[in-house]
């Protein structure tokens, strides 16, 4: 693995690539990599000759500058974890690197940015739609893989490449769990071990709102969904939203859509994890 910090070069060495003909994928991440992040290198590793991961807490998407701070930055693990797997270039720029000045470009995702995370986190999509549209300037791989734990910002980055004409195919990839069902997130390694204990219970209540749904119209599944969680002392459900996955507009009937999901951000302590569930798809 060649680990690159310069954008001039890794674009000349793809440039080069894609001339010869070869497939590139591109997973973007923010580091402290787990199974999730690896999962989609392994899927970028099946359809492509060679495979970029970029490591860039990104500034920009960050609302809240704690969060910013506090966000694990391990690279020595990363790198252990991504000799691990494939993985052929390494791209781990500086904050100068990508923002050498301020990037000013605001951009119109319709309603997609307006609910859930768009709404409790202001700011954090157009911060995501930089660097993504940076990292596809700079890479312009086949491929681009980002994973549906964050299941709005697959939505918003369709919406981006459409919108910028990236020719860049977006495949989205399952969340990857803990044994207990807890989505893995870099997240997590903040967790105290009793916050630990009691955060399976946000994915255990998704799983069972499945059940529930046979029995409650949608509004009934989020009240009750809500309540579930809200009961444990350690968790504060910031919002569940049951959704079209398409327009991510609120279902109040099942038969609204045939593919419905349900997102929710729960806070622990100061931490902030999401989650969402396909109800229909
Ligand atoms: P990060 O949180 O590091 O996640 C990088 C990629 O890994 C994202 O596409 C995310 O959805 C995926 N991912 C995280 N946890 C996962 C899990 N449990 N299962 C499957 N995939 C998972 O998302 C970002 O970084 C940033 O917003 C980024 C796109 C890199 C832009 O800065």
């Amino acid at each position: 693995m060649e680990i690159i910090d310069s954008r001039n070069v890794l674009q000349s060495i793809v440039k080069e690539f894609r001339l010869q003909g070869t497939s590139v994928g591109l997973v973007p991440t923010m580091g402290a990599l787990h199974e999730g992040h690896l999962s989609l290198i392994q899927c970028s590793n099946k359809e492509n000759d060679i495979t970029i991961v970029s490591i860039f807490v990104n500034p920009t998407q960050f609302n809240d500058q704690e969060d910013y701070q506090r966000y694990p930055r391990i690279i020595s693990d990363d790198i252990k974890k991504l000799e691990s797997v494939k993985c052929d270039f390494l791209f781990t720029p500086t904050k100068e690197e990508m923002y050498p000045e301020e990037d000013k470009r605001e951009f119109d995702f319709g309603n997609i940015d307006k609910v859930m995370e768009g709404s409790h986190r202001p700011g954090h999509f157009r911060g995501v739609a930089l660097i993504v549209s940076k990292l596809f300037e700079i890479v312009n791989p086949h491929k681009a893989y980002f994973g549906e734990k964050d299941f709005q910002q697959v939505a918003i980055i369709k919406h981006l490449t459409k919108q910028l004409n990236f020719d860049i195919e977006i495949i989205p990839c399952q969340i990857i769990r803990e044994k207990d069902g807890l989505a893995m997130s870099s997240r997590n390694i903040l967790l105290s071990e009793d916050q630990r204990k009691n955060v399976s219970l946000i994915s255990k209540t998704l799983f069972e709102s499945v059940n529930k749904m046979k029995l409650l119209n949608p509004t009934e599944t989020k009240e009750w969904v809500i309540r579930k969680i809200n009961e444990n002392q350690f968790l504060k459900v910031e919002y569940f939203e049951i959704v079209d996955s398409e327009t991510l507009e609120s279902v109040n009937e099942w038969s609204q859509s045939k593919n419905i999901t349900g997102c929710i951000a729960v806070h622990v302590g100061n931490i902030r994890l999401i989650d969402n569930i396909r109800f229909y798809s």
